[in-house]
């Protein structure tokens, strides 16, 4: 222990505000998610996810991945609530104009056809938490990638968090700091481990890998722990800033196999090419922490069943961050705005 000499006063505070949490957590149990919350009142309610999912792909493979990040960004703002979905009004700034989310998320447009053909076939029943939650899923099972049976039962909030969106998860940030924020909302090390390999599909833009390829930690070198090769492909997509470059061009997350849920994420970042600083991090910064996740990253490299089983488990446990359930918030409408 740190501090060995901690107060018996102190003792009894802590020891209270655990039968506290203890307390709220009885409470909050007797309306808890459930795989079958809507079997009743929207039978159809995944196959219509589904569906909708199915035709956007046609036209954009990349949507999977995009519906996938949607369900992350909501979940890290004020907890899984469609926060993300609202639009900017008089009084409220949008999470959408947030640093991380500006020029970036995408997707939208198939939340809204999903709401659509729901509201069509089950008014006033879904809401749009859950759609994000159902759509990260399916997208994920279209890709490859393993399946889980989606808790549901989420309500939407009547406000966006823009702070909570301005304070996600940057790819610059410490190793330590990005496993500090997924402990924080209950997610250890093989859960945030396990969640990166989202990157196993996807898109990043130039800008968000400038800084590696040019200027690392203000070096004006490349990051060193970049591989060559992968160094000089990645020069070449993302030229050092010339006037009218905007550094949206887009970089295959996973360069192997870019639109398949696999586990070919971690043999990248075996072989230094990780896109992302963070990804790379979990291997490649002993001075921040990477011990403990270096050993999940070449466990999730070795097996793909070991990916798949701790990725669908964690996709639950991400699922369930601070959820609104019962009377709280509303079953959205329209996905844009409160009703
Ligand atoms: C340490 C945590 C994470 C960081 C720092 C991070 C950062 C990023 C960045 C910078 C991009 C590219 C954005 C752009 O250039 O426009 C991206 C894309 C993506 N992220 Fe993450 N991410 C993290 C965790 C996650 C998690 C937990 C998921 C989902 C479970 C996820 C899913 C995705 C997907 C699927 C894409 C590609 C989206 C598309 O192509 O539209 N990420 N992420
Ligand atoms: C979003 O980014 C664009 C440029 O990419 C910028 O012009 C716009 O002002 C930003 N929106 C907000 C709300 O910050
Ligand atoms: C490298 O980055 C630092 C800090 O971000 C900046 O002050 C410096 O001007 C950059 N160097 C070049 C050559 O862009």
């Amino acid at each position: 222990m740190a501090r060995p000499a901690m107060l018996p006063a102190a003792a009894v505070a802590l020891c209270a505000a655990v039968l506290a949490l203890a307390a709220l957590d009885g409470g909050v149990r007797a309306q808890q998610l459930s795989p079958g919350y809507y079997d009743d009142s929207c039978p159809h309610v995944y196959d219509t996810v589904r569906r909708v999912i199915q035709e956007a792909r046609t036209g954009d493979p990349r949507i999977l991945a995009s519906l996938l990040r949607l369900h992350f960004h909501d979940c890290f703002a004020s907890g899984c609530d469609g926060s993300l979905l609202l639009d900017e009004t008089l009084t409220m700034r949008s999470e959408k104009a947030a640093d991380p989310n500006n020029g970036s998320v995408r997707g939208f447009p198939v939340v809204n056809d999903i709401k659509a053909a729901l509201e069509d076939a089950c008014p006033g029943v879904v809401s749009c938490a859950d759609i994000l939650a159902l759509a990260a899923e399916v997208s994920v099972e279209l890709a490859g990638g393993p399946y889980w049976r989606v808790m549901l039962g989420r309500r939407d909030s009547k406000a966006a968090d823009f702070d909570g969106a301005q304070n996600l998860p940057d790819p610059k940030e410490s190793l330590k700091d990005l496993k500090k924020k997924f402990a924080d909302v209950g997610l250890d090390d093989t859960d945030f481990v396990a969640l990166q390999g989202a990157h196993t599909i996807g898109r990043a833009q130039c800008q968000s890998i400038q800084d590696r390829l040019y200027n690392f930690s203000s070096t004006e070198q490349p990051d060193p722990t970049l591989d060559h090769g992968y160094l000089a492909a990645l020069r070449q997509r993302c030229p050092a800033a010339a006037p009218g470059d905007d550094g949206t061009a887009l970089n295959d997350l996973d360069p192997a196999t870019p639109d398949t849920f696999d586990n070919s994420y971690y043999a990248n970042i075996q072989c230094n090419r990780g896109l992302l600083r963070s990804d790379q991090a979990m291997l490649s910064a002993p001075e921040e922490g990477a011990e403990s996740t270096a050993p999940i990253v070449g466990r999730f490299a070795h097996s793909q069943a070991e990916f798949f089983q701790s990725f669908a488990t964690a996709m639950i446990k991400m699922g369930n961050i601070a959820p609104l359930t019962g009377s709280m918030g509303e079953v959205r409408r329209d996905c844009r705005v409160v009703n």
